[in-house]
């Protein structure tokens, strides 16, 4: 099985509906993803990239059912997601949300402010019928991991930097033991030098768990130094796909070409 994808998607489209009116009844449908069909390989990290609005949240958010697709057929490791659920042959039927984990570009709403870090890292493993004090001590395992001192259990989220933030969002994605990891530019809303550990640190845990990374990034650099694939959306639809060092270097489709020339780049003088 380890030469089966991780992500296989097929045809994807969402829609949301233009309501107008004075009952505000659906008058047509805009189409945010139009037809995307892509593989994810297992242990590799492949990047989705495009302008703001071209529909790459909404790819990921389809794949997690934070909003709905239209059309397309989704398969998780070969098996067939229907409604949430792998289509599988084994009694107990496995939700998406155990295999595959989201983490949001801003951590400071991503953290429920009322809860503390015990109490946010335990929930998924607390929901899913694991006794507190397991779950306590995975939490502690994986605040260890992503180097926060254990001491923070009985903290609040207010009490942490945005890195530290987003390490905690990390953890909390890694207690379910998930196979792959949605990243959603989770390193925008944080200062250059913090950006690099986390990238680091989804680097080191996508080799040491054999995780399976969906990257969203905004910034070239980042994406050519940390993926193994691309992936470009222009409006919707995907316009050019391959190995990120190729495409990157040498981009066959006139988007990319103009989406990579559109970086700029440090000799460029802003003052005469
Ligand atoms: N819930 C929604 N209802 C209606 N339209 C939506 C909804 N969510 C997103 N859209 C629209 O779908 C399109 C794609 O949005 P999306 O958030 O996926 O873009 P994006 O590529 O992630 O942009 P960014 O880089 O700015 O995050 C946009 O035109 C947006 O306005
Ligand atoms: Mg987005």
């Amino acid at each position: 099985m380890d030469n089966v994808p991780a992500i296989e998607v097929s045809g994807l489209t969402v829609k949301f509906p233009i309501r107008g009116g004075v009952f505000g009844k659906v008058q047509s449908y805009f189409t945010a993803v139009d037809n995307v069909s892509f593989t994810l390989p297992q242990g590799k990290i492949l990047s989705v990239v495009g302008e703001s609005g071209c529909g790459k949240s909404t790819l990921v958010k389809s794949l997690v059912g934070l909003v709905p697709m239209a059309a397309g057929t989704f398969k998780l490791f070969g098996e067939t997601v229907v409604d949430g659920h792998l289509v599988g042959k084994g009694e107990k039927k496995l939700r998406v949300s155990d295999l595959v984990q989201m983490i949001f570009q801003d951590p400071f709403s991503s953290l429920n402010p009322r809860q503390t870090i015990a109490e946010i890292l335990t929930a998924p493993l607390v929901a899913r019928g694991v006794k507190y004090n397991d779950a306590e001590t995975r939490a502690k395992e994986l605040l260890e991991r992503v180097s926060i001192p254990a001491g923070a259990l009985q903290k609040f989220p207010h009490e942490f930097s945005g890195g530290q933030r987003q390490r905690l969002c990390i953890a909390r994605s890694l207690m379910v033991s998930p196979k792959i990891l949605l990243c959603d530019e989770v390193t925008s809303a944080l200062d250059v030098s913090v950006q690099a550990q986390i990238l680091h640190l989804l680097d080191d845990l996508r080799n040491e768990y054999g995780l399976s990374i969906l990257f969203i990034s905004h910034d070239m650099q980042v994406v050519r130094a940390l993926s193994d694939e691309v992936l470009v959306m222009y409006f919707g639809h995907v316009v050019e796909r391959g190995i990120a060092d190729e495409v990157l270097t040498n981009p066959q489709h006139e988007y990319t070409q103009k989406l990579l020339a559109s970086v700029p780049t440090i000799k460029r003088k802003i003052c005469p």
